[in-house]
């Protein structure tokens, strides 16, 4: 979700959206909420009271100071799990899924550009490990700018986890499928938010940032607002995906 727009569409079409295609569970990545940058505590609150059950974040988790203690409190709101260990929060929960099934969701970072404190490579497989004690049904988002790092991810993790879901880059990949052990993958989830845009910033403002180096200050855009995501369905039993869709709304 990117800024207002992207809230707003969430807040008014979710609900109607998870009757229409029987969502059990829903995940949204909530690390643009705040104008473009960073969540707060009442914008996490509006978006679960709207249908989330999980909300992922990225490299700009901690961009306001207000999120820290309350991502320490939080089951619902998760940040990369290979941030500094330092920092606020959890980088996995376990939550119940409308249907009863728990639903374990971890979230991390890839290398490029975002500089996580360690690689996703490293903490992964503990991650997997210990959301298997609660549950086969285990969700990542990985949030990564590199392609090659979500596909990598991915393949390392097919056939332990239901789906490897990315996110950062805003912009939905035509590749949503299943891997050949049984993951659910896609590279980009897509962006619910304004599509007229930079992915999700005012047009001008993006463009004369790049075409003049000069420092520029981001707003987040408004037109042609849509809904974007991927429905994966999968066996509670063994975790393992049957379909994955892209989900694509279009709202204003
Ligand atoms: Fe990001």
């Amino acid at each position: 979700m990117v800024g207002a727009p992207g809230r707003g569409a969430i807040e008014s079409r979710l609900q109607a959206l998870r009757a229409e295609l029987g969502v059990d569970a829903c995940i949204l990545n909530g690390e643009n909420l705040a104008d473009g940058v960073g969540i707060t505590p009442r914008l996490a609150d509006r978006v679960l009271a709207a249908g989330a059950d999980v909300i992922t974040l990225g490299n700009h988790a901690f961009r306001r100071a207000e999120i820290g203690d309350y991502l320490d409190a939080s089951q619902r709101v998760i940040r990369p799990a290979n941030t500094s260990v330092m920092s606020p929060g959890r980088g996995l929960t376990v939550v119940p899924a409308q249907n009863g099934t728990r639903l374990a969701v971890i979230n991390v970072l890839g290398s490029l550009f975002l500089h996580p404190a360690t690689s996703m490579f490293e903490v992964i497989d503990g991650l997997v490990e210990t959301a298997r004690l609660s549950t086969p049904v285990i969700v990542v988002d990985v949030h990564a700018e590199a392609t090659s790092e979500k596909v990598a991810l991915a393949r390392w993790l097919d056939g332990k986890v239901t789906a490897v879901l990315g996110t950062h880059t805003h912009v939905q990949t035509a590749d949503p499928r299943i891997l050949p052990l049984g993951t659910a993958f896609i590279t980009d989830a897509g962006m619910s938010g304004p599509h007229d845009s930079v992915i999700g910033v005012e047009v001008e403002l993006a463009v004369r940032r790049m075409r003049t180096g000069l420092p520029v200050r981001f707003e987040t855009a408004h037109g042609d607002v849509r809904i974007e995501g991927v429905l994966v369905e999968c066996n509670t039993e063994s975790g393992l995906a049957s379909s994955i869709e892209p989900v694509r709304v279009p709202i204003s």
